[in-house]
């Protein structure tokens, strides 16, 4: 595929479908929102207004973190906190698909579209991805970020029209864009991480002491299989609990299950072999967050699982 031909192509769509209009996208710091950033920015230049939405269901010091990236890049960002309108969405929900649901509208129906308002803009710059309406389509899972594909009327039901930049690519051509876009190697090489964020590795209720758990969990074992060359590896905390002892006392523990797999687009994936040792420390680390005393290895390929629990 002629990437840079593509690059250009899809520049000149932009400019053409906002006009003199403004357009605003959200970006989460994974490969496919920082493509369509920078996209958008070599397009729009400053009518377009990109902004980072803290819903509380991010990795450790992420905000922070995609800010300062994108600072280095020449783009600026706004931070907008909406971690206490996500939690009150979350409380009490159990159930998966109603779970995305309260992520999906949370952001979209509510904190995005007042942000378009306050901004102007009328149109939204989204990452969505060849594999994210195929799946969706499928009826295999509603991905977050599929409202047009679901036909959902985003103008008239939110106030703004979607563009997807990347919608004919499958992951590994975000990357190669991205690449020939300047993003950093530690973005364009980034594992996928969901737009849901956290909240689809938290089986169960996702409340502050639950995100802090899982949180923490991910830390670990996204340091400790930085090198592992994986396509993806996440932890998860399981809504069961299990018997344990700590400091030689009987403790009802949390249980997290750690997954890494190999894969090419996330449509099948298999686990990685990970070297003994390498499990050992992950274990030994994880059942050092407090109240976790299980550590399990996810051995299931897709199909028949899915890559995130939720
Ligand atoms: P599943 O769990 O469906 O995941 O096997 C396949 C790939 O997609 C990621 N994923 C998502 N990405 N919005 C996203 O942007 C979502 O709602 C979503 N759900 C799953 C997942 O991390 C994996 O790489």
């Amino acid at each position: 595929m002629d990437y840079k031909g593509f690059i250009e192509e899809q520049i000149a769509c932009i400019k053409q479908t906002v006009g003199q209009e403004k357009a605003i996208n959200a970006l989460s710091g994974g490969v496919d929102s920082s493509t369509v950033t920078v996209l958008g920015h070599r397009a729009l230049g400053d009518r377009l207004k990109t902004v980072f939405v803290d819903s509380a269901l991010m990795r450790k010091g992420e905000p922070q973190r995609v800010v300062e990236t994108f600072a280095r890049l020449g783009i600026k960002v706004e931070l907008v906190d909406a971690r206490k309108e996500f939690l009150s969405a979350l409380a009490g929900l159990t159930d998966p698909e109603e779970k995305r649901q309260a992520v999906t509208d949370t952001f979209y129906a509510k904190v995005f579209s007042r942000l378009v308002k306050k901004s102007g803009a009328k149109f939204l710059l989204h990452g969505t991805i060849l594999t994210d309406i195929e799946e969706t389509v499928a009826g295999i899972k509603r991905q977050h970020n599929i409202l047009t594909q679901l036909g959902i009327d985003t103008k008239g039901d939110y106030g703004y029209t979607v563009i997807e930049p990347l919608k004919t690519l499958r992951k590994d051509g975000v990357r190669e864009v991205g690449k020939l876009l300047d993003l950093p190697a530690e973005i364009a090489n980034r594992i996928p991480f969901p737009g849901p964020a956290l909240a689809t590795r938290i089986v169960g209720e996702v409340t502050p002491e639950r995100l802090d758990v899982v949180r923490e969990a991910t830390t670990i074992v996204e340091e400790e299989l930085a090198d592992s060359g994986a396509f993806q590896y996440l932890a998860v905390l399981l809504s069961d609990r299990a018997t344990g002892i700590r400091s030689n006392k009987r403790e009802f523990g949390q249980i997290i299950v750690v997954r890494c797999i190999e894969s090419v687009d996330a449509r099948t994936a298999t686990a990685t072999p990970l070297p003994w040792d390498k499990m050992n420390r992950i274990c030994e680390r994880i059942t050092q967050i407090k109240g976790v005393n299980r550590c399990l290895y996810d051995l299931t390929p897709k199909p028949p699982a899915t890559v995130e629990y939720v």
